[in-house]
Parts: C-alpha cells; structure tokens; sequence
C-alpha cells in the first residue's frame, strides 16, 4: 500500500509540520493585529495546533479546513478535548466553501505548496477581506528545478 508524504503525517497525527515549526508560527502571529473580533481562517489546518492556538489566545473566531480526512479527525479531537467553538470543515483549499470577503487572516502552513497553487491563491483572494492579510509559510525554491528532479520529488511525496 502507498502512503503519501501527507497521509503520514495524518496516521501519525505530527502536529507543526511546516517550515519553522509551532514557534515561527507563535512569532508570527505576534506581529499581527488580531483580538477578540478577528475571523480567522487556518487553511490546510493539519491536526488543528495553529487553530486551537488562534482561540485560545486570541479568543478570535477561527475556521479550520483541511482535505484529509484523518487530518480533520485529529483536529476534531483537539477542539473537543479543549472544549473549543473551532468551525471544521473537510474540504479542499482549492474551492473553498465560503462567500466572498469573509476572514481578516488566512494562515497557511506548509499547504500551498501541495496544491494547485494558482487556484488557491484565487479562492484566498476571493475570501479574504478587502484588507484581508494572508499569512503563508511555505518552502519555495529560489531557482528553477531541473524538472526531473522536480519529477523525482513529487514521486517521493
Ligand atoms: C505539511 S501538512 C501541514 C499541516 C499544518 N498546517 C501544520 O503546519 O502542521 C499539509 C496539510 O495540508 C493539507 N492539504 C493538502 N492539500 C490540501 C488541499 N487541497 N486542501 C486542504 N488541505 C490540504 C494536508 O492534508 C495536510 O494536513
């Protein structure tokens, strides 16, 4: 049977997995001017450690949305057990189940990066706030791949 990079991630509930880790998300948040009145949405949310994290200090209203299913049990868990008010939703970045002009933030930790990037970043405009902000941590490549390398890689995930 063939797992891919993410469906591991997902059986083994790794929380973090992103570029910098749950500390560089802490910093960054930190820069930013959320409070009790900021919609937030937790773009490919994983095991929802960035979402509960958002509620929790913030006291924002958060949504959370992954494609995984295994990934939305364990953020289920979470928000349950922290008896946290979390909207979950399983469903795909790329065609995201909200109206126009809806968050003041989109995060998105090392998600992007695995879709088609160009409709995602269209349905991150679409639903962010005229002054929306879009938090996107991701590994980027600062030259081109040699594309059988790329090919190679994308085997391996
Ligand atoms: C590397 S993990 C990062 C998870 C989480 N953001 C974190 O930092 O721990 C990538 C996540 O993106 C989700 N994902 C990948 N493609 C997606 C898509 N098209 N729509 C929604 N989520 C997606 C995966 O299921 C996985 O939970």
């Amino acid at each position: 049977m063939n797992h891919s990079y993410q469906d591991v991630l997902a059986i083994l509930g790794i929380e973090g997995a992103h570029p910098g880790g749950f500390e560089l998300t802490k910093q960054l948040l930190e820069n930013e001017k959320i409070d009790p009145t900021s919609i937030i949405l937790d773009a490919g949310c994983g095991t929802g450690q960035t979402s509960s994290y958002l509620a929790k200090t913030f006291l924002c209203k958060v949504s959370a949305l992954d494609n995984h299913p295994e990934m939305v049990k364990h953020a289920k868990k979470r928000f349950q057990k922290a008896n946290l008010s979390i909207d979950l939703y399983n469903s795909s970045i790329e065609k995201l189940p909200f109206d126009n002009n809806s968050f003041d933030f989109i995060i998105a930790e090392s998600t992007t990066a695995f879709t088609d990037i160009q409709k995602s970043l269209q349905e991150f405009y679409r639903v962010l706030k005229l002054e929306g902000t879009l938090l996107s941590i991701d590994m980027t490549a600062e030259t081109s791949l040699d594309p059988a390398l790329k090919k190679r890689n994308h085997e391996l995930l």
